[in-house]
């Protein structure tokens, strides 16, 4: 579903075209002989001559501009220097989901689910979302055995939005199964894509192929610039008109995301969003910087520029980030086919699942074990 996004107008070199002006015997374009003399003294050259000399000069001179324009552009980078932050926000414990609205609607993504809301996600039969002292579950409905008109899942936004910020979310395990569609994001659904849509972590299916990093924008922001990360680059216009929404989307290695990242104890992914840029990292649990309290009771503000290289750098320098991302309130879901997991393409030719999506939704209540999010905490920092 990802074309590569390579076009670039920039790359064309210029060069001179019009050589030496024509020997002297030549006839010219007004039709006269030219004088004798030497051809190089312009006393010597017609009025087109000249002309044409003056604008060979200046397509070099334009040429000369562009390209250092260009190399600029291609060599410039933002400043993303240690900023101070303190501690916003932390969302944990028993009144984690206190903090969200619980999305009913029909799935904008035209997924083969219905969103419940909290009574029935909370009540004692489904147990979708729980919250204990140490950490938070969402999870798909795995009870019932004949959903044939589409499966209970969650989608909660926080009430809280943002406008810039150090998010850091410690995850003990992520869904994945065939059919799901697994995200932890930010967006301001009432006003998409005006106000942009950042996806930190979302996969599809078995998801064995790694976490996509993604932003969403309306026109006018572009990742053809110097990047410093360690994702593979899906896809360069955030312009949501581009490749039917595909987004600018980075991958990360097979490790990021799904049961090989829950068998590994699950880790940290962080993301900074600041007017300089948007930079996301995953840390698993084993190496976790030492400078992001695992306690939460801890109200120590961690320090990006100490981090190494993230996995997805979304720069400022061809985006203006201050005015394509605002207001965004924090969003988990686990939707259930859909636009992306249910294409035929990614259901069954990549992802190899049997039949038709929504019959294995419908069908296959315990499949859906594997579709839990669980996180021990989320918390974000804001800068003064
Ligand atoms: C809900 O799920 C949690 C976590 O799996 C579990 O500890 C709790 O006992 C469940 N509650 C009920 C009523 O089943
Ligand atoms: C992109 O956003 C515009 C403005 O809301 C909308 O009209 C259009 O349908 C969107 N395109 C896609 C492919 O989502
Ligand atoms: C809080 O966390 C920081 C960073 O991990 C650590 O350096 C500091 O010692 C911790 N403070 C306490 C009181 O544990
Ligand atoms: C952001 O939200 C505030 C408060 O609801 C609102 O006043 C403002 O217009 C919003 N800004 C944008 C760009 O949507
Ligand atoms: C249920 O899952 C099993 C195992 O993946 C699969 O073989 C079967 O085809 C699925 N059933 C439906 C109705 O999709």
């Amino acid at each position: 579903m990802y074309q590569n996004v390579n076009t670039r107008e920039t790359e064309m070199i210029y060069s001179p075209t019009h050589g030496p002006p024509p020997p002297y015997d030549s006839i010219d374009s007004l039709g006269k002989t030219a004088p004798n003399g030497s051809t190089w003294n312009p006393k010597n050259w017609s009025k087109v001559t000249i002309l044409c000399v003056i604008a060979a000069v200046v397509v070099v001179i334009a040429g000369i501009i562009v390209g250092a324009v260009i190399g600029t552009r291609e060599n410039s980078y933002p400043d993303y220097s240690a900023l101070a932050y303190t501690l916003e926000d932390t969302y944990s414990g028993t009144g984690f989901f206190d903090n969200f609205d619980y999305f009913t609607g029909y799935d904008p993504t035209s997924g083969f689910v219905h969103y419940v809301d909290s009574e029935v996600a909370d009540s004692q039969q489904y147990n979708l979302t729980y919250a204990s002292s140490s950490s938070a579950i969402l999870r798909v409905d795995t009870t019932d055995t004949d959903a044939s008109t589409g499966r209970y899942s969650v989608r909660i936004t926080s009430k809280k939005q943002y406008n810039s910020g150090l998010f850091v979310f410690d995850i003990v395990n992520t869904p994945y199964g065939c059919s799901t569609w697994n995200a932890l994001w930010l967006s301001d659904p009432n006003n998409w894509p005006t106000n942009g849509e950042i996806d930190i972590v979302e996969a599809v299916n078995q998801a064995t192929s790694g976490n996509q990093a993604t932003l969403h924008t309306a026109s006018d922001c572009k990742m053809n610039v110097k990047r410093k990360q360690t994702g593979t680059v899906l896809s360069k216009n955030c312009y949501n008109g581009t490749d039917n929404n595909a987004g600018c989307g980075v991958q990360g290695a097979p490790s990021t995301y799904g049961q090989a990242l829950n068998t590994a104890g699950g880790g940290i992914y962080a993301m900074e969003w600041r007017p300089e840029g948007i930079r996301i990292w995953f840390f698993p649990r084993a190496s976790i910087p030492s400078d992001i309290p695992t306690d939460v009771s801890n109200t120590t503000a961690p320090d990006p520029s100490t981090w190494p290289t993230p996995l997805a750098d979304f720069p400022n320098t061809n985006c203006d980030i201050s005015s394509h991302f605002r207001n965004q309130s924090i969003i988990a879901n686990i939707d259930l086919c859909g636009t992306w997991a249910g294409a035929t393409s990614v259901y069954s030719d990549e992802d190899h699942c049997p039949g038709l999506c929504s019959d294995f939704v419908a069908g296959n209540n315990t499949a859906f074990e594997t579709a839990v999010w669980q996180w021990n905490s989320w918390r974000v920092y804001t800068a003064a």
